[in-house]
């Protein structure tokens, strides 16, 4: 590890060229903030998105990049100086997590309880986790509250269970700082390659069936990316009892059907359907209570949908590798956009 160009409070970011770790990483500059981003650039999707996901970011002279996997690193190396952690670092994804689970214990509660010891020796003053909305397993009726039982679905939501129980441990038998953030569907440029609604601009910019695994009748409390950036930052300025658990999640629950029609009315295309079974493990509905969030992190959801998709839409035309379409959908979406602001 280099050391650091002056002294100032320094964050540390895992998972830092990851989709939400990587808008984190650009707000703590902007803020003022030294960062220590790691991240292992593993390799469940394609390690140069990660690289390009970074940026400008690599050049400021106040961020350090680690190429490090903190299941084996030095761990100590990594958190020296730190006053926050924010562990964003982990293997994602359900469908994987039955089959490679293995992976999935390794990224999601080993990486957490070997970084979580080296906060405990060094003393820091707050440790943020990326917990999951697949925690709570389906949401039947009202929005799911922190206090709910836990009943994951998947093996992938097991991991997260586990790694919010040792947030728990290590708050109450060590006084560690924690506080574990349960996400809910986070969606926005940068979004990981295999998440619904990237995968389903990619069909209309590149004219391809989107494969829509299930009916399409799913609901996401789908939750824009600097809404979560907002908590999360949140989380590590405010004071807060160790061990809490916090939903991060859109106040709406949105069909899945519902986004494609937005993403169609946006983007003037007409979206082609490989229709194919309900993943397992797949929940049916999540729907978030946010009343803690608002209490104790003052944390209200800004982004609309419709915004939102735009500013996603917007970003992977831009990405995109099929230059004949690109800039039609953004004319369009512009369009749209103003005829719905001019509504009456
Ligand atoms: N995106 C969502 O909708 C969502 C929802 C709930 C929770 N989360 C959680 O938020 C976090 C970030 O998610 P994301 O969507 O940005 O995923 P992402 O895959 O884009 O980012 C995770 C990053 O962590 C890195 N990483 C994984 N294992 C590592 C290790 N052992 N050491 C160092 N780096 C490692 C990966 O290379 C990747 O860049 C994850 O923990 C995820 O489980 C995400």
């Amino acid at each position: 590890m280099t050391d650091r160009p002056s002294a100032g409070p320094l964050s540390l970011v895992t998972g830092a060229a990851g989709f939400i770790g990587s808008h984190l990483v650009e707000r703590l500059l902007a803020a003022g903030r030294h960062v220590r981003g790691v991240d292992s650039f593993t390799g469940y999707y394609d390690p140069q998105l990660k690289r390009a996901n970074l940026g400008q970011a690599l050049a400021h002279p106040r961020f350090e990049m680690v190429a490090a996997d903190i299941t084996h690193s030095e761990t100590d190396a990594l958190v020296a100086g730190a006053e926050t952690i924010f562990h964003l670092a982990g293997q994602p994804g359900v469908s994987d997590s039955w089959t490679k689970f293995p992976d999935y214990v390794q990224g999601n509660v080993v990486s957490t309880q070997r970084l979580l010891e080296a906060a405990r020796r060094a003393g820091v003053g707050r440790f943020v986790l990326a917990s999951s909305s697949s925690v709570y397993g389906d949401t039947v009726e009202d929005p799911s509250q922190e206090d709910d039982p836990v009943a994951p679905l998947s093996p992938y939501g097991l991991t997260k269970v586990s790694a919010e129980a040792l947030c728990s441990l290590y708050a109450s038998e060590w006084k560690v700082p924690t506080v574990a953030l349960r996400y809910f569907t986070v969606y926005g440029p940068r979004q990981r390659p295999d998440m619904a609604i990237h995968r389903l601009i990619r069909g209309v910019l590149e004219g391809r069936p989107f494969t829509l695994r299930g009916d399409g009748t799913q609901q996401r409390a789908f939750t824009y990316v600097d809404d979560v950036v907002d908590a999360t930052l949140a989380a590590a300025a405010t004071d807060i009892e160790a061990g809490t658990s916090i939903n991060v999640g859109a106040a709406r629950c949105v069909s899945l059907t519902e986004v494609m029609e937005l993403v169609e009315q946006l983007s003037g295309q007409v979206l082609r359907l490989d229709l194919r079974e309900a993943e397992p493990g797949a929940v049916h509905r999540t729907a978030a209570c946010t009343d803690r969030a608002r209490q104790l992190l003052g944390w209200e959801p800004q982004t609309t949908l419709l915004r939102g998709i735009e500013k996603q839409l917007s970003w992977q035309e831009a990405s995109a590798s099929a230059p004949a379409r690109r800039g039609q959908s953004l004319l369009h979406a512009r369009r749209r956009l103003e005829e719905i602001a001019h509504a009456p």
